[in-house]
């Protein structure tokens, strides 16, 4: 069905900022994977499994998400669910993509970081060199996890410190807040990486002070919350500390009851730095193109608003300021166009 604002957006430039790759993983990979790996699954076919994708709240989700990535093993394995997603990249004008990976994830289970990390960052290189895509990786520390096991994970990233280029924080917010983890960051800066951190997805904005205050990070992930304190909401915006927004993640976690509820237009409105991302998209039913029009459809962003959110993606990246510089304008152009 013919649909301008679909098309417009199809065909703005875009940069994703928050995408965790094991949250790419689609139905029909796994079972792929799985099959090839000889590895068994508790659902009979990949329509019986998405059935399951149904989530009251975000450990709701990290319950399966983990189960899903047991599949993966082998380099090839990490290089084939890269590729994919970056072959949707390519079919949604995603130029520029900023990816997540939880090593714990997988050397919790004896598979070895460097296994993880070769695989994507083949792919990645196949990524730039066949797509024309761009891409920086970020290692995220598991908060369920010990802070102790966070350190072991910087000490076998640091080999590998040219190709990460930030660390996050991800997985169970409530309970875990940032403060358990100011020392493995300050190591971790102290290193040269680039830090973020999510905070303010189900946990208080408190949280997101803590992940600026003790973790010095330069980027918010979700930061949603950052809304219930005027103070913060200034502090933001002032120093233009981007929030990495994921509407249709929110909306199946529940952490909205709908998405004409997304907070985004009024962010912007508050002159916040916030961008549109898709999480993990093979759970939350859509990659970036779908984040924004199902947000733009349910909350009213016209085609200016897109554009500034296309625009801010870039200035919120870790580009270079003259490539940031060059997709502004493209932005800009496509949108005068328009
Ligand atoms: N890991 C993958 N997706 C996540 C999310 N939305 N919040 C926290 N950890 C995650
Ligand atoms: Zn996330």
């Amino acid at each position: 069905m013919n649909n301008p604002l679909a098309d417009f957006i199809q065909d703005l430039p875009k940069a994703e900022l928050h995408l965790h790759i094991e949250g790419t993983l689609e139905p029909e990979l796994m079972f792929a994977i799985a099959k090839r790996n000889g590895i068994p699954l508790d659902f009979a076919s990949a329509d019986e499994l998405k059935k399951a994708y149904r989530f009251n709240n975000l450990q709701e989700f990290l319950d399966i998400y983990y189960l899903g990535a047991k599949v993966l093993l082998h380099e090839v394995d990490f290089y084939d669910l890269t590729m994919a997603y970056l072959n949707t990249c390519a079919v949604q004008n995603v130029v520029h993509t900023e990816i997540f990976f939880d090593p714990q994830t997988h050397t919790e289970r004896g598979i070895a970081f460097d296994t993880v990390i070769r695989g994507i960052r083949r792919a990645l290189e196949d990524g730039e060199r066949q797509l024309g895509i761009t891409s920086r990786l970020i290692l995220c520390f598991l908060r369920h996890l010990p802070e102790e096991a966070a350190f072991q994970t910087l000490e076998e990233a640091l080999p590998y410190k040219e190709w990460i280029t930030g660390v996050g924080l991800d997985s169970s917010e409530l309970g875990n807040p940032p403060s358990r983890f100011a020392r493995v960051f300050r190591k971790a800066g102290e290193e040269g990486f680039l830090l973020m951190a999510h905070a303010g997805e189900e946990g208080p904005a408190s949280y997101i002070r803590e992940a600026l205050d003790l973790l010095q990070v330069i980027r918010i992930d979700h930061g949603n919350r950052c809304l219930d304190d005027e103070d913060l909401v200034q502090e933001l915006v002032l120093r233009q500390i981007p929030l990495t927004l994921c509407p249709l993640s929110n909306l199946e976690l529940k952490v909205i009851r709908q998405l004409a509820d997304h907070p985004v237009k009024e962010m912007l409105e508050k002159g916040l730095l916030a961008t549109l991302h898709s999480d993990d998209p093979a759970y939350f039913g859509g990659y970036i193109n779908e984040n924004y029009l199902r947000t733009a459809e349910a909350v009213g962003l016209t085609r200016h608003d897109l554009g500034q959110l296309a625009i801010h993606s870039f200035q919120a990246s870790f580009l270079p300021d003259p490539e940031k510089e060059i997709w502004i304008d493209r932005v800009n152009t496509y949108c005068a166009a328009c």
